[in-house]
């Protein structure tokens, strides 16, 4: 088991509110946190605003703001608080802006400028504001950004300070070579491999103070702010203690793993790496034992997902706001949908065809009647109890259906926490509903292969074996499910007659034993799971 799970979000620009994009990165690390939760492994999971960015400024201009702070401030209270809408169980929630950040920022461009790697050069080139990034001839097409044809770019001509970064072309491949893990998935590693090996060079990394009304300032040199990006990639260690407390730092630093979208894997793959690596040449804080920089563990890229075939985009006006969302669905379900829907890593759709199928079908067909049907058949036939069921193997007499048994659902752990592990939950999803072994469509299965509502009618022991096995099945099926709908998961075990906090504090191992239900325990009137939606 490792020994701790650190797990973060991109910084999300403040210039809009969270919209259905930035909650699929979020659900999709809060799922990640509470599985790892859920093993017992100690976890920080983290998200935050990006705050120092010109276009937050345009926003803030935009909206007729009193003045930056107090726009920066009002913003990030909006996302801050949606998570915690939502239920997104995050530790931490850092802003570029905090002190902590400042901190941080300046003690490792300190370090990066003693390892020799930060120089000043004059410039000229194309900025665009909507990547907050310089663009290269080779990315200008018609004059424009592709990413933002609306966006006139900027022409920078300046004295600016430079980060070395050419300077880690080789060992970047080298990590690329030695940790194929390092950029998950593969697709994505190649394409940082290619862009490291053809174009990675050296990147400007602050704009002359008087031309921006926002950033850090650099240290020492008060007419400079430090780039963006530069600045916000920082946020991974500033929120563990980097430049304000070691002994925090060292206890998380490095993360687990860092999830973000495919539009920004070449920051997140090339660019910090290689900046970790010049910090570390002159910050022990940054070195493993053997002198070697404290990378990352992982970086994760999903896909982008469109709405009914088109971009989100604000001016098609198609961004789905979660909240709103969450007042047509549970938003458990929306959760499950965003996770199952979409390859974790592939490009998708977002359709509300799709989350209503998927609603109907899947949770409300296959999950809520099973456990309603296995509650009210127990309750008809067995006093309103869990049915006793002396054997452990639950097929002896019951030869020839499609359930596996009690290793069947082992087998089914195993699967899940490999999927989990691969941050692949779309293929948990698949395996729980869909796999060979005890998914919920073999027990749907069972029950009809079974027939325990004509069993109980000849043989009142072997319709106790098929209940006792569906209801402990659901239990199981709870504690799979917590990581990705942690309500629904609570409400399957609150209807199975227990005290899912009491059942938690039992530790995982205990959770995954077959059996953990009481026979003869008390079964509550069941309710319907997923109402029918108007
Ligand atoms: N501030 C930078 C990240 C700095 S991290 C050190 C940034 N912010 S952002 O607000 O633009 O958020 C980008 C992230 O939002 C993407 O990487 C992705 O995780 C998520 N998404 C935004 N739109 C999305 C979709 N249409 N589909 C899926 N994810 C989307 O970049």
């Amino acid at each position: 088991m490792t020994n701790k799970f650190y797990v973060t979000t991109p910084i999300y620009y403040v210039n809009d509110k969270p919209h259905i994009g930035s909650t699929y990165t979020t659900v999709a690390a809060d799922a990640l946190a509470r599985a790892h939760r859920l093993r017992g492994v100690p976890t920080l999971f983290l998200t935050g605003t990006d705050e120092n960015s010109q276009k937050n400024v345009e926003a803030a201009q935009k909206a007729k703001a009193a003045d930056l702070q107090t726009y920066l401030d009002d913003m990030a209270a909006i996302w801050q608080k949606t998570w915690k809408t939502l239920g997104i169980s995050f530790d931490d929630f850092i802003r570029t802006t905090e002190e902590r950040h400042l901190k941080a920022v300046k003690r490792f461009w300190r370090a990066v400028e003693k390892s020799s790697d930060i120089y000043k050069d004059s410039y000229e080139r194309m900025y665009c504001v909507g990547c907050e990034e310089f663009k290269t001839q080779f990315e200008v097409k018609d004059g424009h950004c592709p990413l933002h044809p609306n966006k006139e770019l900027q022409l920078v001509k300046e004295e600016n300070y430079f980060f070395k970064a050419s300077a880690y072309k080789d060992e970047l491949l080298k990590l690329y070579h030695t940790h194929p893990e390092f950029v998950q998935p593969v697709s994505r590693m190649n394409e940082v491999r290619g862009y490291v090996k053809d174009a990675f060079e050296d990147f400007s990394i602050s704009r002359e103070a008087q031309k921006l009304s926002c950033g850090i300032p650099v240290p020492g040199d008060d007419s400079q702010r430090i780039y963006v990006w530069f600045d916000a990639l920082i946020n991974y260690m500033s929120a563990v203690g980097y430049g304000t407390d070691d002994k925090l730092f060292n206890k998380w630093w490095p993360a687990s793993l860092h999830l973000v979208g495919k539009d920004i894997i070449k920051f997140h793959c090339a660019l910090w790496p290689a900046m970790i690596m010049s910090a570390a040449k002159s910050d022990p804080l940054l070195q493993n034992e053997n002198g070697t920089p404290k990378l990352p563990e992982r970086i994760f890229a999903h896909g982008f997902f469109t709405i009914d075939g088109q971009k989100i985009s604000k001016s098609l006006g198609n961004a789905i706001d979660p909240l709103d969302l969450a007042k047509e669905y549970p938003f458990d379900a929306i959760r499950y949908f965003l996770l199952r829907e979409i390859p974790f890593g592939e490009d998708g759709d977002f359709s509300k065809t799709r989350l209503a199928d998927r609603y109907n079908s899947d949770l409300g067909n296959t999950l809520g009647n099973l456990l309603n049907r296995a509650i009210s058949m127990s309750r008809k036939y067995f006093d309103n109890k869990v049915p006793s069921c002396e054997l452990q193997d639950t097929r002896i007499g019951l030869e020839g259906t499609s359930w596996a048994g009690s290793e069947g659902m082992d087998t089914l752990w195993q699967e899940v926490d490999q999927y989990i592990d691969a941050a692949r939950l779309d293929l948990a999803l698949e395996t729980i509903w869909n796999g060979e072994n005890c998914s919920l469509i073999s027990a749907n299965k069972y029950v009809e292969e079974t027939r325990p509502f004509k069993l109980a009618k000849d043989n009142l022991e072997q319709t106790g074996i098929v209940l006792y096995t569906l209801l402990e099945a659901c239990r199981q099926y709870a504690w799979m499910l917590e990581p990705i709908m942690p309500n629904i998961a609570e409400e399957i075990i609150r209807q199975l007659g227990q005290d899912p906090k009491k059942e938690r504090k039992q530790g995982i191992k205990v959770l995954k034993t077959w059996g953990g239900l009481k026979p003869g325990s008390e079964l509550p009137e069941p309710k319907i799971l997923f109402p029918k939606l108007v």
